[in-house]
């Protein structure tokens, strides 16, 4: 999240101006800057002001005379209030954070709650649906996307966030970003690609510029390519997956599966690998055997833990298989670790896990709804369009929600 401090004025409590030429124009989107008058305002922010319930949409005007930013918001009325609710004179810093592409929270910079906001990296409840959260960049067979929403309301406040088994990653990329942050998965190219998108994000974006996602290239990418360097072996990567029916990256499985209406369309991939790469920020990218990523957290690192599952046979979608012996080495080193880490470990519910983790603190069968809006072009041609499923799963945690 990126945070900018403005101090108030006297002309903050008595016209509502807020001097925000601090915060820059690049802290704002494209377009922000309007005209002179009401009627000439373009893209317009949300405003979310600590102790209000109502938002604020505002751009910011231009002077009439210069064409200049007149940095403060068009709409004042609000200031005022905010400055009497939070108990703010003249002189009094604030803080506006950015929490996605148009949406800024204001709160006061000495406020004990913003402050815990910024320590923790959580975000008060009625800011969360709106913060950095964002899809995975991935298609991930097997990904957490569907059950997002449910796991996000099981995951304590942390500081230290870690996913042994990464994946695609739809839980990071869903909540706000902890102050430290760790993805680890053993598929090495996977990682590598994140490492890119962290990275090298315009240069992933250059080699795709220009390639559609058709059947030949997808057949091309995963047959005759041979990448040379590392960037290109992370662009031939996410071509594939992006093109390949449920992201199945094992090779034998990687089918073509990309159709307009449901996939994403190779103009929107680099928004998406922008947006990704502003979040892998600061991330630790590794890819250790889980063992390592776990014994290596941080006493009171919360972990989200989504190994491949007990019984079903997962081999055709990871590139790296999972044995009984796995599950049953994990089972031991959260033991080991139970009273030093946090974890929401989850899994198809079968006696054996339950039986494994009867020691957890909690143990909830979950069960979610979702609709596969989509056709895949998979190989045998089989039609999903607006089928309804349910995921149901094992929560299993070591603390109290
Ligand atoms: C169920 S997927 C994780 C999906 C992820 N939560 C998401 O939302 O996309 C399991 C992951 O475990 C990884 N994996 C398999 N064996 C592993 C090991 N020994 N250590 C770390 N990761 C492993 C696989 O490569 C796969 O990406």
């Amino acid at each position: 999240m990126d945070s900018r401090i403005i101090q108030l004025t006297g002309a903050s409590l008595k016209y509502g101006n807020l001097n925000i030429r601090n915060c820059g124009l690049d802290f704002f989107p494209q377009g922000i800057l309007g005209g002179p008058t009401r009627d000439t305002a373009k893209t317009k922010i949300i405003i979310h002001p600590l102790g209000f319930s109502n938002e604020i949409e505002t751009d910011i005007p231009t002077d009439g005379r210069t064409g200049k930013p007149r940095w403060i918001f068009r709409e004042r009325a609000w200031v005022k209030q905010f400055m009497r609710t939070n108990r703010l004179t003249p002189n009094a810093k604030v803080i506006i954070t950015r929490l996605s592409e148009e949406r800024y929270f204001i709160a006061p910079a000495h406020h004990t709650y913003t402050q815990q906001l910024f320590s923790t990296g959580l975000l008060p409840i009625q800011m969360q649906k709106y913060s950095d959260s964002m899809n995975s960049p991935f298609r991930y067979a097997g990904g957490k996307f569907y059950a997002r929403k449910l796991i996000l309301q099981h995951i304590p406040p942390h500081k230290n966030y870690c996913e042994p088994f990464a994946g695609g990653a739809s839980i990071f990329f869903a909540k706000p970003k902890a102050a430290q942050s760790h993805l680890n998965d053993l598929d090495e190219e996977l990682m590598r690609v994140y490492r890119v998108i962290r990275d090298q994000p315009e240069d992933l974006i250059s080699f795709l510029t220009g390639k559609p996602a058709t059947k030949e290239l997808h057949s091309y990418y995963k047959n005759e390519f041979q990448p040379k360097t590392l960037l290109e072996k992370a662009a031939r990567w996410y071509y594939l997956n992006r093109t390949s029916y449920s992201g199945i990256m094992n090779i034998q499985n990687c089918y073509w599966g990309y159709g307009d209406k449901f996939s994403k369309r190779p103009e929107n991939w680099p928004c998406s690998i922008r947006q990704a790469s502003q979040k892998l920020q600061g991330v630790k990218l590794t890819n250790y055997s889980f063992e390592r990523a776990i014994e290596e957290s941080e006493d009171g690192t919360f972990l989200f833990i989504d190994p491949p599952y007990f019984n079903a046979d997962q081999d055709k979608f990871y590139t790296c298989s999972f044995s009984k012996e796995d599950h049953y080495r994990l089972r031991e080193l959260l033991h080991r670790h139970r009273n030093r880490l946090l974890f929401l470990l989850t899994y198809d519910d079968c006696p054996e896990v339950r039986e494994l983790y009867s020691w957890a603190t909690g143990l909830y069968n979950k069960e979610w709804n979702y609709c596969i809006n989509r056709t895949d072009d998979q190989k045998n041609g089989t039609s999903r369009k607006g089928q309804r499923y349910k995921g149901k799963e094992l929560f299993i945690l070591n603390y109290v929600i």
